[in-house]
């Protein structure tokens, strides 16, 4: 809650917005409308919770004008957007964060609840203005989004105010699927909501509190339901890469792909949950190595590695000091001691009675090593392709993957996973969207075009169906290569939030 004198949070983005005369365009627009997100969320949830008089509601609301004034100011124009998934804020679109998921998700449902699709402030506007929308956005009247939108319309008229532009909401063919989108919300819930939880168990296994076990085994448990209804959606959240949160998206990415493989090798739904925990807590030892050398850049010394090489060790203790210890499966414990042992037990720790790697184990280690190659972190800036990595972990037995596992994980992911950035034989660039449901066309999966012949940027993009023909024999479109996005300027993940 906002105390008088203090700024609030989106106050305090709104200050730093202000001091951030260096920064323009793109980067200051991203920066901008977080903090319009904020404040547009907190008002809302002001104005529900006190009356309009009351100081925090006031104090939101100057937050809100606030930052819209500034975002006028200095970028002459100021619309908001809504398209499918997505928001645009003067056409740079935003990135969902983990951490803005409920006002991002907040202001997406209100836009879409009142079939409003774009938002745009023609003049500085007034607190009275910000009132006389939110007020009938939060209690729209009409049964559907085309009733409620000529309502809001009506009720701005009405009452003069003329700061703001509203158009409708124009819904995309592939959007319409109604279904299909619903699938994906659920999975993107699922996701961020698995992240947070993660995020707060190893943060007070890092500081040395009790964690709340029962909260995790939900989330475990909404994973396995959510794969074994829809496998696709989940995993292809995986591409989604949060570089600051790596250590976080990693688990959650390990526990995801874990269960998925674990279905596919046909385990029971006990069994999943007892796999998804297990996946979810393997680097929990590296909790207790410091994060400086967690992160380090640079090459590590002797002492630097022994560190990072005792986490399977630190793991299996830490596990044991968790106050609901008995909560976890014993074999989570086995997991976190055995992931990096390789099938040969060349890796580490070295074993000095195990004998072969627990089945739970080798399937973590399946996951973890395509995660763990597939990212960027702060050292490894330059992620390998998802194609490339499955193909090493195929084809090159000193990875130490055991080949039944990785055999089912290509099945899973197809040759080319989801998220892959390809150069088609047309000179199109896409990424690939899905895996192509036939088993015997793993090389021809379902792809976005993101870039046309030409070289100009497509968004959202189409999908293609790579099985597609324009004469018996003769495919439409064939992937030539995989490519580094990056080298085209294209963020994967912003085609898949
Ligand atoms: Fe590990
Ligand atoms: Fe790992």
């Amino acid at each position: 809650m906002t105390t008088p004198g203090r700024p609030s949070i989106a106050m305090r983005g709104s200050m730093a917005l202000a001091a951030m005369p260096g920064v323009t365009g793109e980067a200051y627009v991203r920066v901008a409308s977080r903090a319009f997100i904020l404040a547009f969320y907190g008002t809302m949830r002001n104005l529900r919770l006190y009356p309009f008089e009351n100081a925090v509601v006031q104090q939101s609301l100057q937050d809100l004008l606030l930052i819209t004034n500034e975002l006028l100011r200095r970028e002459s124009e100021c619309e908001f957007r809504v398209a499918g998934e997505f928001i645009f804020v003067n056409n740079t679109r935003l990135r969902l964060d983990l951490d803005n998921y409920s006002s991002f998700s907040a202001l997406l449902t209100q836009f879409r609840q009142n079939g409003v699709g774009t938002l745009r402030v023609l003049s500085a506007p007034a607190t009275r203005d910000w009132t006389v929308l939110l007020g009938y956005m939060m209690n729209p009247q009409g049964t559907d989004a085309i009733e409620r939108f000529g309502g809001l319309r009506t009720r701005l008229d009405e009452t003069n105010v003329a700061a703001f532009e509203i158009a409708p909401l124009v819904e995309s063919d592939e959007e319409q699927g109604g279904e299909q989108v619903e699938a994906k919300e659920k999975a993107k819930r699922t996701y961020a909501r698995s992240v947070s939880a993660t995020k707060e168990v190893i943060n007070s296994v890092r500081m040395g509190q009790s964690a709340n076990i029962k909260k995790i085994k939900r989330v475990v448990q909404g994973i396995v339901d959510q794969i074994l209804a829809d496998e696709t959606s989940l995993v292809g959240l995986t591409t989604i890469r949060d570089y600051d949160d790596y250590t976080f998206t990693h688990s959650v990415n390990v526990c995801i792909f874990s269960i998925a493989l674990g279905r596919r090798l046909a385990l029971t739904r006990l069994q999943l949950y007892d796999l998804g925990m297990a996946a979810l807590f393997h680097d929990i030892g590296k909790a207790r190595v410091p994060a400086e050398i967690i992160n380090k850049a640079d090459v590590l010394t002797d002492e630097e590695w022994r560190a990072i090489a005792s986490h399977p060790w630190h793991g299996v203790l830490a596990l044991f000091s968790v106050k609901d210890q008995h909560e976890f499966p014993y074999r989570s414990m086995l997991v976190a001691f055995q992931h990096h042992m390789k099938r040969d037990l060349t890796g580490y720790p070295r074993g000095l009675r195990t004998k072969e790697m627990m089945f739970y184990s080798k399937i973590v280690a399946c996951a973890d090593g395509f995660d763990a190659a597939t990212s960027r972190r702060s050292y490894q800036t330059v992620p390998m392709a998802p194609s490339s990595v499955l193909a090493e972990m195929r084809d090159n037995p000193r990875r130490g993957i055991d080949p039944v596992v990785v055999k089912a994980f290509i099945n899973l992911l197809g040759i080319y996973p989801v998220g892959t950035f390809v150069v088609l034989d047309t000179f199109e660039l896409g990424i690939v969207h899905a895996v192509n449901p036939d088993p015997e066309l793993l090389s021809r999966p379902m792809v976005r075009i993101v870039s046309d012949d030409l070289g100009n940027v497509q968004f959202p993009g189409t999908v293609v169906n790579l099985a597609d023909r324009t004469e018996p024999g003769v495919f439409a479109r064939t992937i030539i290569k995989t490519a580094d996005p990056d080298r085209y300027g294209i963020r994967v993940g912003d085609y898949f939030v």
